[in-house]
């Protein structure tokens, strides 16, 4: 029994724990409440991007490609959309890049009128979906598996200085075009920032930046996640390991997409996606709760997870601190820190001010 509760059995059973204490407190709930009966599910909650796309009649491609740092990160296409358009030529190439926790299906998990990604495509754009490092589709390595702490030892840093670039070329190679526009979203524009403003040759290929929920700073961030950061490292670390964090695997993705269709549990489903991109419940379709939750909490590394922790302590945009200066120089090998005044050109009197900004956190 004492084996049971020893600490190497709590850091190997993590995940199962969590779990545990997940479903026991939703059973509870659902006792209390009487019977509760189930929604309908969406086949595409348990679909990958290729086949989500093709469930709603759009053509798709799928690609492999590899960064400098040897990750091989899932790439999705839509190459035209539904609409017939007069014009010829060569379509606009555009790419849509996630954010924290997210993945490409952020771009498609509503009904085509209703989702960026199709609305692009239809107004006749050839739409490219990245997938960052680490993610449910991006978990290869050429020569590092998932199990290794190496594979996890990433953040923004190095979707920003790998990812993007890789990604880019392989986009603009494939296209045979010179330029792209760029759409982030939340750390999808931190990556921008970070990437475009480090590589002013990378930031040549693009020829319009959009920036949705832009994220340089997020030291004002109100959200219960961002509250989350604030926890100290030891704690966060001890909480979730050093590798992985929010990965779904197909057990708890099953379980969730169960769960989270059941009526009264949904709400609770909805209150956490809330929590953490910030509340707006008009902008949830509660019949699509279950493709949501099929899909989002895509993981990340939890040494991300720090780096956002930092940039909520500092309250600047700058790399990932490793701890020793020698390491930090190792590491950023020269790669330029950016700033957050360097940035966002802020005066000093303004940065001091107490300002009551509503950042989003996502
Ligand atoms: C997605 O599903 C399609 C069709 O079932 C399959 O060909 C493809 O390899 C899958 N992609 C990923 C990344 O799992
Ligand atoms: C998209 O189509 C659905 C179903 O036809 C409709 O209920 C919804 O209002 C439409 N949304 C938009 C933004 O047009
Ligand atoms: C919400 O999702 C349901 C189920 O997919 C769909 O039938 C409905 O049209 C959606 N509503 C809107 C406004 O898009």
């Amino acid at each position: 029994m004492s084996e049971i509760f020893s600490r190497e059995w709590i850091v190997s059973h993590r995940t199962e724990m969590w779990l545990l204490i997940l479903v026991a407190y939703l059973l509870q709930r659902n006792v209390n409440s009487g019977h509760m009966p189930t929604k309908a599910v969406d086949p595409e909650a348990f679909m990958n991007i290729s086949e989500i796309i093709r469930h709603q009649g759009y053509p798709y491609e799928e690609y492999e490609v590899a960064t400098e740092d040897g990750y091989i990160l899932s790439l999705n296409r839509i190459p035209q959309g539904l609409v017939q358009l007069k014009k010829t030529g060569s379509r606009p190439v555009v790419l849509l890049q996630h954010g924290l926790l997210g993945d490409a299906s952020n771009w498609i998990s509503n009904l085509p009128n209703n989702s960026l990604g199709f609305i692009l495509a239809d107004a006749g754009y050839d739409v490219w979906l990245g997938n960052s490092r680490g993610n449910t589709w991006s978990r290869k390595h050429k020569t590092l598996t998932t199990d290794q702490d190496e594979f996890w030892a990433f953040s923004y840093d190095e979707m920003a200085r790998f990812d993007l670039p890789a990604v880019i070329n392989f986009i603009l190679q494939k296209t045979s075009q010179e330029k792209i526009y760029y759409v982030g979203y939340s750390q999808g524009t931190t990556m921008g920032f970070i990437a475009f403003s480090a590589m002013p040759e990378l930031a040549q290929k693009i020829k319009m930046y959009f920036a949705l929920a832009p994220i340089a700073t997020i030291k004002y961030a109100k959200s219960p996640g961002a509250k989350l950061l604030l926890l100290p490292h030891m704690m966060i670390k001890g909480l979730f390991g050093r590798k992985e964090f929010l990965h779904q695997n197909r057990i708890l993705r099953q379980l969730l997409i169960y769960l989270c269709g059941q009526v009264i549990i949904d709400q609770i489903c909805s209150n956490i996606m809330l929590l953490m991109g910030g509340f707006n419940s008009n902008n949830i379709n509660m019949s699509r709760m279950n493709v949501y939750v099929g899909h989002t909490l895509a993981g990340t590394s939890v040494q991300n997870i720090l780096h956002w922790s930092q940039a909520v302590n500092s309250g600047e945009l700058r790399a990932f601190d490793w701890g020793s200066e020698t390491k930090n120089l190792e590491k950023s090998n020269q790669f330029m820190v950016v700033t957050r005044r360097s940035l966002l050109g802020l005066k000093k009197e303004e940065e001091e001010e107490e300002e009551e900004e509503e950042w989003e956190w996502q």
